[in-house]
């Protein structure tokens, strides 16, 4: 039997890779539901190519037109299959919300490849449900990781990390027990500023944020890379993901990007995973594990590599992963907070409206005046996340 596949995002860097993967992987793997929020001309196009059952455009405003371009049998590159297409195209189902790609019967597994909070309610459905959760979309799991991990033990969902320092952990735990680690560790390319001063980053522009020494991502995680916001939200991620305390979690910059992250265990022995910086490998591994097959990730010569080197992180220089492990310490509305201020604040830097310093000061004045709440709801981290992107605005309009 195929697996039936839900693409969340699949307009994406992730979601881009993740059917590459499953083009490789031969027909083992059904696409039977993708989503994008504004490229309805890419989703058209992935739609023509995969024929789902489902598509979920969330942008509202813009179903109409992705309804047009299906029903004008959209011929993207290829003109000699107008009439199948047409009338194939012309039964896809088109939602706005990503709980009908979710949480569809048919779906075996759910690639969650959205950027931000906006993945939340669909993880936390497709967990309900009892999913196999291929997870990227790291942003939920650091405002609601309590209640996902939760939801999870409930239902018998299984979550599979894809993010690739929490595929690599995974991959290295498959060496030992959870009970017998001392240490996690996880390592960081040091993003584009590794090794500047604060002086020296203050005014960065959106340019030299975007430029990535090592990985090809989406715009808000290459941000969150330069400002390191994007490794204290991972230090979140990996203590809900693996239950472990945020202080046996340690950031280790490796600007080589070979080691994704390791693993010691109480014996003292490190366990590390190591491969080209390729998100296709993490993708695939969550898709066939517990087996691996040949992909399509480049091999590693570690004789042309030559040296991998380890530093500490800044982290007077780089304060969100300060501020990230006092966040991960704590339960309750501060993730939240913590990630709706990094997202409305990187956003605002994207549209040239902040300067690069101004992001962590966002997050640290909307964490210092926000009134703490333990053992939260989902409404109530809702709320969180909807009073710090308020108080972003607020900040901005003063
Ligand atoms: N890229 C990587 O290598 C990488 C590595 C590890 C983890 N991750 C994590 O994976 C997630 C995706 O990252 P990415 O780099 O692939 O991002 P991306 O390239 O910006 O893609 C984001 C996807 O989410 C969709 N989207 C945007 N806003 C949305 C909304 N409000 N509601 C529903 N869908 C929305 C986009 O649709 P449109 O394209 O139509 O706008 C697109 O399909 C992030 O959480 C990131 O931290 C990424």
């Amino acid at each position: 039997m195929k697996k039936k596949i839900a693409i969340l995002g699949s307009t994406g860097s992730i979601g881009r890779n993740a059917l590459k993967v499953i083009d490789a992987l031969g027909g083992k793997y059904e696409v039977a539901a993708l989503t994008a929020h504004n490229n309805i001309e890419l989703l058209a196009e992935q739609v023509k190519k995969y024929r789902p059952r489902i598509a979920v455009v969330t942008n509202p405003a813009k179903v109409d037109e992705f309804k047009r371009i299906l029903d004008s049998g959209f011929r993207g590159n290829d003109t000699t299959d107008t009439l199948p297409c047409r009338q194939r195209l012309n039964e896809v189902e088109t939602y706005t919300d990503l709980t009908a790609a979710a949480c569809d019967a048919e779906i075996d597994i759910v690639i969650a490849a959205v950027v931000g909070a906006a993945g939340l309610e669909a993880i936390l459905n497709a967990a309900k449900a009892g999913k196999v959760l291929a997870i990227a979309n790291k942003e939920p799991l650091v405002i609601a990781g309590s209640l996902l991990t939760k939801v999870v033990k409930e239902s018998g969902a299984k979550i599979l990390p894809v993010d690739s320092e929490h595929s690599a952990v995974f991959q290295a735990l498959q060496a030992g027990d959870i009970k017998e680690v001392s240490r996690i560790i996880l390592t960081a390319s040091g993003g584009p500023f590794r090794g500047a001063t604060k002086e020296q980053i203050q005014n960065a522009t959106i340019e030299q944020a975007l430029a990535h020494p090592t990985w090809n991502m989406g715009k808000k995680i290459t941000v969150d890379s330069a400002t390191m916001m994007n490794k204290a939200l991972e230090v979140i991620e990996a203590k809900w993901l693996f239950n472990v305390p945020a202080e046996k979690i340690d950031i280790l910059v490796h600007p080589e990007s070979i080691i994704h992250s390791m693993v010691e265990f109480v014996d003292g022995s490190v366990i590390a995973q190591m491969s080209a910086p390729d998100m296709c490998l993490p993708i695939q591994y969550a898709l066939t594990f517990p087996h691996r097959v040949k992909g399509i990730t480049k091999h590693l010569r570690l004789e042309e590599i030559g040296r991998l080197t380890f530093e500490q992180p800044d982290m007077e220089v780089f304060r969100a992963l300060k501020i990230g492990y006092e966040v991960a310490k704590v339960d309750g509305t501060a993730a939240a907070v913590f990630n709706a201020a990094n997202e409305a604040a990187v956003k605002e830097f994207l549209e040239g409206k902040i300067k690069f310093v101004n992001i962590v000061e966002l997050i640290e004045r909307c964490l210092d005046k926000h009134n703490f709440k333990q053992d939260a709801s989902l409404e109530e981290l809702l709320s969180a996340d909807n009073w710090a992107r308020n108080e972003v605005t607020k900040w901005l309009n003063k």
